[in-house]
């Protein structure tokens, strides 16, 4: 058999530098990660023209705009342009030549607004109803997504390690898990299909962080100028039952 060949968009993001390290791992994994100047998926040709040279077996789509998240509400025409339609343009280009396509979408579709008390999880079914505008691009971008049938998307509630915050919260709630930690997963998922919860199980920001780092506790209505969601915990029946089969 063949070496399984996967394209990355967004090469030199966090998460795809992970995933670069973690396919190197298996010599039966070749990889190609461009960075935005050479495949900027704002545009379709380019795309096109990337797998026509590499033909990859897998697309692993990390570009997107992310940090700092009241970005997306002050510019959200960026956020439209590198979320919603650069997403379009890899789906359609995905298709188009019968290629996987892995998404990396965010716990922040769901509304997470649930009780921090409450031990209720939002599952892959749950409705979606995103808090703020980055959460909506991502969630623009799984709608593209969700109408190719060979996908899968991964809703990740991912940390960069490490911890680069000097403060946490303590009154929120989240399945965090840091990005070196998601790209084995994500390797080991790729021929799942449909919709995945990616986590831990979930602690406050604060309880996360100080496993690894000393900082300083905050309260989420500390941050001014975004909504942030307060407890996106998810159900990850679905992640665990994936991981067992591999
Ligand atoms: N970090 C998190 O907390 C988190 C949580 C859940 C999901 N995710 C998702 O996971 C993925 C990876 O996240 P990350 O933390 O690795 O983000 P990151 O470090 O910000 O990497 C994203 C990369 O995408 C590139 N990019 C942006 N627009 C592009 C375009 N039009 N064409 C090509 N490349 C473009 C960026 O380049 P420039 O820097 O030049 O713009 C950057 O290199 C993203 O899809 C993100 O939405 C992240």
């Amino acid at each position: 058999m063949g070496k399984q060949r996967f394209l990355i968009s967004g090469g030199q993001g966090k998460l795809a530098k992970y995933l670069q390290e973690e396919l190197s791992k298996n010599n039966q994994f070749q990889f190609f990660a461009p960075t935005r100047s050479e495949m900027d998926v704002r545009s379709f040709d380019i795309i096109d023209k990337t797998i026509r040279i590499f033909r990859p077996h897998y697309f692993i789509h990390c570009a997107a705009k992310t940090r700092p998240m009241a970005q997306h509400e002050i510019n959200p025409i960026d956020s439209i342009l590198d979320n919603i339609i650069g997403t379009a343009n890899v789906v359609n280009a995905c298709i188009s030549h019968k290629i996987k396509l892995i998404y990396t979408s965010t716990d922040y579709v769901y509304a997470g607004n649930l009780p921090i008390s409450s031990s209720s999880t939002y599952d892959e079914n749950s409705p979606l109803l995103p808090c703020n505008n980055y959460g909506w691009s991502k969630l623009g971008g799984e709608c593209a997504v969700h109408m190719y049938k060979n996908s899968l998307i991964l809703r990740l509630a991912m940390a960069d390690y490490p911890w680069e915050h000097g403060d946490a919260f303590t009154n929120d709630k989240k399945n965090w898990i840091y990005d070196k930690d998601v790209s084995p997963i994500i390797v080991k998922l790729r021929d799942e299909i449909g919709i995945i919860n990616i986590g831990s199980p979930p602690v406050s920001s604060y309880e996360f962080a100080s496993k690894t780092e000393v900082v300083k506790p905050i309260q989420i209505e500390d941050v001014k100028n975004v909504t942030l969601c307060v407890n996106t915990s998810m159900n990850l029946e679905r992640m665990k039952h994936g991981l067992i089969k591999r």
